[in-house]
């Protein structure tokens, strides 16, 4: 079939991808005095169990040269853990998850997976595009959460090993079909995650589509900078944002934006998420404390920091750069300490906190939001990307 030099690039990169899959060397999991050594990186592809269905699904294990670890699978683009540095170097998985499939598929909050094809909410489940009006999943009540009961959370994506001078990653694909969940169009997704030898998880999303519909992809990881040791309360938090979108009993918008001045939602200095949780201003009562999006005052698709988290016991720094225009930071509210995660560590109410990059919730009914609508020959292409460090 492969004639002449063509057969040998053929034979070269079927050689590369062998040798990524079968060669790794396993640097990262090499424990030093307590510390993980350093080395060099490093891609680990493993069987991680089989959906109900008979599809088999990856574990991708990568390692960046500072020993930092990220284990990923191809079922809901999840990122199944992620070791960061402490202030003395000691590495700690600091993202909530479960150690095997069967739970993923059980029950899950959407940890740490990929949420779409419109990430949040779509009220009532419903919204008209170019005179057209379309129905979706509905999944929360009477809107739509998340792309709806069979979202990109939990569907196996194609994978491959990706190789970069500055990490490793893994690139998933997935097509998501003319009228899935409701959807127009049918939508080509790539998600492309590296970790990089700056200790930062970089998630690069794109997207392209033959009808108009609305995208709104985002990663749902919960964090907990203490190593899930204890709730995020006493995690410091900055939001860059003036304004964020107030929403009714129902988490939709209002679709009015509103200043964060003196309001508990102000996070522009740098605040313990707990120091104002339960105060009885109402837009925290709702959610059950915060469940908002805060709009990032920045120029269309440039990228900003948009959040900074401090952990004080150990020191662990994450900041959160994005080309998005918004971030809905969710403080764990729901979780209630009936879902056992890695290891048997129960998952307490505030276990775990997310911020998820993203457009505001219900843009396609609210004409005065920035557009979430994708249309033909148009590219979807967002970046966001979760640094991590200590003090
Ligand atoms: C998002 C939503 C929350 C909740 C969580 C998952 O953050 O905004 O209301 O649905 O996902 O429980």
């Amino acid at each position: 079939m492969f004639k002449g030099s063509s057969r040998w690039i053929v034979w070269a990169v079927l050689m590369a991808m062998a040798m990524t899959v079968l060669c790794s060397c396993n640097t990262a999991k090499q424990w030093v005095g307590g510390k993980e050594a350093k080395g060099a990186m490093d891609i680990d592809v493993t069987a991680f169990g089989k959906t109900p269905s008979g599809q088999q699904v990856r574990l991708y294990t990568l390692a960046n040269v500072n020993g930092m670890t990220a284990e990923i699978i191809n079922y809901g683009a999840i990122v199944v853990s992620l070791s960061a540095p402490d202030r003395d170097g000691s590495m700690g998985d600091i993202v909530l998850g479960y150690d095997n499939l069967q739970d993923y598929i059980k029950e899950t909050p959407y940890f740490g997976a990929i949420v779409g094809r419109y990430g949040n909410r779509i009220g009532k489940g419903r919204f008209t595009l170019d005179g057209k009006q379309y129905t979706l999943a509905t999944n929360n009540d009477e809107n739509h959460l998340h792309g709806g009961i069979k979202g990109f959370d939990k569907v196996v994506w194609d994978d491959e090993p990706l190789w970069r001078p500055d990490g490793v990653g893994v690139k998933l694909s997935y097509l998501s079909k003319d009228g899935e969940e409701g959807y127009p169009g049918n939508l080509k997704v790539t998600v492309i995650y590296v970790l990089t030898n700056k200790n930062e998880l970089r998630i690069e999303y794109e997207a392209t589509t033959d009808k108009a519909t609305p995208v709104n992809i985002t990663h749902h990881g919960y964090f907990n900078l203490t190593g899930c040791r204890r709730d995020i309360l006493d995690h410091e938090l900055t939001l860059k944002a003036d304004r964020f979108t107030p929403v009714d009993a129902g988490l939709i918008p209002t679709g009015h934006l509103a200043s964060v001045e003196g309001t508990p939602m102000d996070f522009r200095k740098s605040t313990a998420i707990g120091a104002r949780i339960e105060s009885d201003y109402e837009q925290l009562k709702f959610g059950g404390g915060y469940d908002h999006n805060w709009v990032l005052g920045k120029r269309p698709r440039a990228m900003t920091t948009a959040a900074r988290v401090y952990e004080p016991t150990t020191g662990r720094v994450m900041e959160v750069l994005t080309t998005e225009p918004a971030v809905q930071f969710y403080a764990g509210n729901f979780l209630d300490g009936t879902l056992t995660g890695k290891q048997g560590v129960v998952y307490q109410h505030r276990y775990g906190f997310c911020l998820e990059t993203q457009h505001y919730p219900d843009s396609p009914n609210k004409p005065n939001f920035p557009s979430t609508i994708l249309r033909p020959g148009g590219k979807y292409e967002t970046t966001t990307i979760y640094r991590f460090s200590a003090k």
